[in-house]
């Protein structure tokens, strides 16, 4: 059998114009600069305007992305959408944004990993793409988290943000390269963790649910920082384990953007020096599903990769979930 590449092919991001500042949220809750920097390494987030949905900031990437492969819309095999904040609860984004982008009548799907979500959909392609049916698959991740973040609530309103990611990939035969594993995990046994309560079929909307603000993000953040450096620091491992490689082998890590001091503490943890950990939390804030694809597009934009480079990504995120994925660049 002939080995199979899955190649990134194009890569683009959006983020929405307007920005709001850590100042600026200290006018609408007690919080100040300084807390929010030290706790989290965020000094601003993007904010998509009232009328930008989901598949709107997906569609701003999705063309860079297309864009920057040397394709064209047509010749898309696959989408897959990485969101916690569709459109709506059905139609899936990816159905309105194959339409929106003018692709054929391919797959379109989404996936809800929360901030796994991306590094989940990344491995659905490379599996998928073993199938010669699919030569081109457009991964995304898209949130427009501000659509659920409760603003009166500090302790979670300081951490997020909006923004979409897109990879386009490429399947080519000859020696690996490109995506080469992905470790994923899953463990379900107590989703309040890190939930949004309501308006699903567990709980229905109702004048209660809207009142008792079951519909936002709702979190327990000490537990989730606990877990993230674990499993993310274990799903690495694991990736460089099944590919013979060592810790020091790793020429960049793209972590999911959620918070600095996870982010350092993986690092640590990893035995990876800063300088080689991509952090672009300061800029964003955690765009959930969009963070990782959004830093690596901003990494290749400022010519971080070379040829060959092994670049790991890992993130975590509501599930709980959380994975690794391996590129050879
Ligand atoms: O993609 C996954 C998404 N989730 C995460 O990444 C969350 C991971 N967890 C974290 O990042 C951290 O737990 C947080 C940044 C959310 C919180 O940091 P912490 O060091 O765990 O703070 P804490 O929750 O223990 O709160 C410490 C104090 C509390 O006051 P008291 O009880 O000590 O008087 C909070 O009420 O800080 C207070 N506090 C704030 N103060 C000013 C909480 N939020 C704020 C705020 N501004 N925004």
């Amino acid at each position: 059998m002939k080995d199979i590449s899955i190649l990134i092919k194009g890569v683009g991001y959006y983020l929405p114009s307007s920005v709001l500042t850590n100042d600026d949220l200290s006018k609408k809750v007690e919080t100040s600069d300084e807390w929010i920097r030290t706790r989290t390494g965020i000094a601003q987030r993007h904010i998509a305007a009232e009328n930008e949905s989901c598949s709107d900031l997906a569609f701003q990437a999705a063309q860079k992305a297309i864009a920057d492969a040397n394709l064209q819309a047509s010749d898309i095999d696959a989408l897959i959408v990485a969101t916690v904040t569709p459109d709506m609860p059905f139609p899936s984004t990816a159905a309105i944004l194959q339409a929106r982008l003018g692709l054929n009548n391919v797959m379109a799907l989404d996936i809800n990993a929360a901030c796994s979500g991306f590094l989940y959909a990344l491995e659905l392609a490379r599996c998928l793409m073993q199938n010669e049916h699919y030569r081109h698959v457009l991964v995304m991740g898209s949130e427009k988290l501000s659509s659920i973040v409760n603003w009166t609530d500090r302790t979670t309103c300081v951490l997020f943000g909006d923004g979409a990611g897109a990879f386009v990939l490429e399947r080519q035969e000859g020696p690996k390269s490109g995506i080469l594993d992905g470790a994923l995990g899953a463990d379900g046994s107590n989703p309040s963790v890190l939930c949004v309560p309501a308006g699903g079929s567990m709980r229905p909307t109702t004048h209660e649910t809207v009142d008792a603000n079951m519909h936002y993000v709702s979190m327990n953040g000490k537990e989730v920082f606990k877990m993230a450096v674990r499993l993310m620091a274990k799903s690495v491992d694991t990736v460089l384990e099944r590919n013979h490689l060592k810790k020091s082998d790793i020429a960049w890590l793209i972590p999911h953007q959620a918070n600095l001091r996870i982010i350092q503490s993986l690092a640590q943890l990893l035995e990876i020096p800063m300088e080689q950990v991509f952090c672009n939390v300061d800029k964003t804030g955690n765009t959930s599903a969009a963070s990782i694809p959004i830093a690596f597009a901003q990494a290749k934009e400022a010519g971080t990769f070379k040829p060959g480079d092994y670049i790991v990504l890992a993130a975590f995120g509501g599930g709980l979930t959380w994975g690794a994925t391996l590129i050879k660049y």
